[in-house]
């Protein structure tokens, strides 16, 4: 079974609109865990759009299933994750004039955005790390060289395509999925996916989880937390269990 990260950054886009301390992403959080959720997963941004310092602390000690911080790979940023110690964290590459990440990682040679000691140094802390990529084999083999226990595959061109097209993106992830697995990492996906086009996501069977964050909470919005992560999960595992009876 695929398990389900659910991204609650927009819900403090929305409290950061007025600047005012609702609704508070800390709530959504648990809201999304009662509804069969299996892990959260927030970013802090070095421009504090949405997640502020004050949310990761309180969820770091809220959270009862899995804390997935997302940020980028600068001093700052690493300094506060050692110090919160979630279970695991997401590199993404990070741009101020973005409205969302846009694509995966660099991990080439010469202009690397990763360094197999910064990966190091937070496994030292007790944190896993999980690199935001491409489905591309050379960076999957880059991400699998310099150590990350885990890739995530941004699933953003395949949710953006249409008819063939999709057809093709998917075939990528695919085998990009396999190629992880083959070469021992764990693997995730996300960017962009809606109840729409998340069945044949979760269906690739190497894919262990799925990070996704705007479509439950606009659809949350309209119909509340809990039945915008249960129609998540069942959009994911129309044939199975939504949670697991004994969360962690
Ligand atoms: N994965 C990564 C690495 C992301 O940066 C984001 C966006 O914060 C997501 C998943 C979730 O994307 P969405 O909000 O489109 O579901």
């Amino acid at each position: 079974m695929t398990r389900l990260h659910v991204n609650v950054d927009h819900v403090a886009t929305v409290r950061q609109a007025r600047g005012v301390g609702y609704p508070d992403p800390v709530t959504a959080a648990s809201l999304a865990e009662l509804a069969g959720a299996h892990g959260i997963t927030v970013h802090l941004r070095e421009d504090r759009r949405h997640i502020q310092d004050r949310d990761v602390e309180i969820l770091r000690k809220t959270v009862t299933t899995v804390l997935n911080l997302e940020m980028a790979f600068t001093d700052e940023i690493m300094g506060i994750a050692r110090e919160l110690g979630p279970d695991i964290t997401t590199i993404v590459p990070e741009k101020r004039q973005e409205q969302t990440t846009e694509r995966g990682l660099i991990l080439d040679d010469t202009r690397s955005e990763v360094t197999a000691a910064k990966i190091a140094s937070m496994n030292e802390a007790g944190i896993r790390v999980s690199l935001f990529i491409n489905a591309e084999e050379d960076i999957i083999r880059a991400a699998a060289d310099m150590g990350a226990q885990m890739v995530e595959l941004h699933t953003g061109p395949y949710c953006h395509a249409r008819g063939e097209e999709k057809r093709r993106e998917l075939a990528v992830i695919e085998k990009g999925a396999s190629l992880a697995h083959e070469l021992g990492l764990a693997v995730a996906a996300g960017h962009g996916l809606s109840t729409v086009d998340v069945g044949p996501i979760a269906a690739i069977d190497v894919v262990e989880e799925l990070n996704i964050g705007h479509s439950i909470v606009s659809r949350a919005v309209l119909v509340g937390m809990e039945r915008a992560v249960r129609d998540m999960l069942e959009a994911m595992n129309p044939h199975g269990p939504t949670h697991d009876p004994e969360p962690r």
